[in-house]
């Protein structure tokens, strides 16, 4: 090790050595690995002060584009994977897959009944989304809340067009009953490119990465004693399933969206002929012993 690195791997310890007094035992920890990580990071690309400047601008930029309606910071962490790989170093085997929140719940959805219509529109393929919470036992979990938020048929969140889309429009707090059983109406949704006008987007296109997401549904499903899920319901037939922009598909939530061409069905759910069904269900699993449930 010549005087240099000497240097450079006192100055690291010395950084470390700053957080021992912490008085939060994971904070110190954390802080602790991201300052070794960072400083790895600096050698290992004998990083240039003009790559420094660049890389806190855009993380600068990243920021300033956030706002009550857009979350640029969400954005970077799920296209870099980040968000993903939180998930998968999360996961419960016994339990629904998870997979990432992403950047467009920002607005409480509105409570919504059972079989009600999240679609305020009505110019999309009908569809119908039914499903079942249980436990990790199998037993269902009444009262269960089940959100959920989805893009229109333009493949657009109503947060992205406030001045076309009511607001709510593809967004549901509903409550299963006492089976566990959740349904709503909806449209199926479309697949779409993630905001590209941003810093995310350039960093997308300096990499020659395309922008686009499959068709999905977002869930978060919730109850008092269990851990809170957030995944997705994805369409099986959507393109683009293989080359997520945010890498969240996971094969066990790729789902059927059927085709049901039968008016007596259609009318049984309170849609017309033809229309799509989705069938869901969701297994939650305990919360862990004195962890607070989320
Ligand atoms: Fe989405």
């Amino acid at each position: 090790m010549d005087s240099d690195e000497q240097a450079a791997s006192a100055l690291t310890e010395a950084v470390v050595a700053s957080f021992a007094g912490a008085a939060d035992a994971r904070t110190r920890e954390v802080l602790e690995a991201v300052v070794r990580h960072a400083h790895a990071l600096v050698r290992e690309l004998r990083l240039t002060r003009e790559e420094w400047r660049q890389a806190v601008d855009h993380l600068t930029a990243v920021g300033q584009a956030c706002d009550d309606t857009r979350q640029e910071c969400v954005l970077l962490s799920d296209v870099l994977g980040i968000s993903s790989l939180v998930e998968a170093v999360n996961g419960e085997p016994e339990g629904t897959a998870g997979t990432v929140l992403g950047p467009f719940h920002l607005t409480d959805s509105p409570v919504r009944a059972l079989g009600d219509s999240i679609d305020l529109v009505g110019t999309g393929t009908p569809c119908v989304v039914t499903g079942r919470v249980t436990g990790p036992d199998g037993a269902p979990v009444s009262g269960a809340s089940v959100d959920v938020w989805q893009c229109d048929e333009h493949g657009f969140y109503d947060v992205q067009q406030p001045e076309v889309q009511p607001t709510g429009n593809g967004r549901g707090l509903f409550t299963a009953d006492a089976e566990g059983r959740f349904r709503f109406r909806t449209v199926v949704p479309s697949p779409y490119p993630i905001p590209t006008d941003g810093p995310v987007g350039r960093l997308l296109n300096a990499s020659r990465r395309h922008p686009y997401r499959p068709a999905h549904i977002h869930l978060i499903a919730a109850a008092p004693g269990f851990r809170t899920l957030t995944t997705h319901l994805f369409v099986a037939d959507s393109p683009y399933l293989d080359s997520d922009a945010v890498f969240a598909v996971k094969p066990a939530l790729v789902v059927d969206f059927a085709e049901i061409d039968d008016p007596e069905q259609a009318a049984r759910h309170g849609v017309t002929a033809p229309f799509r069904h989705a069938d869901f269900d969701v297994r939650l699993v305990l919360d862990d012993p004195g962890e607070g449930s989320e």
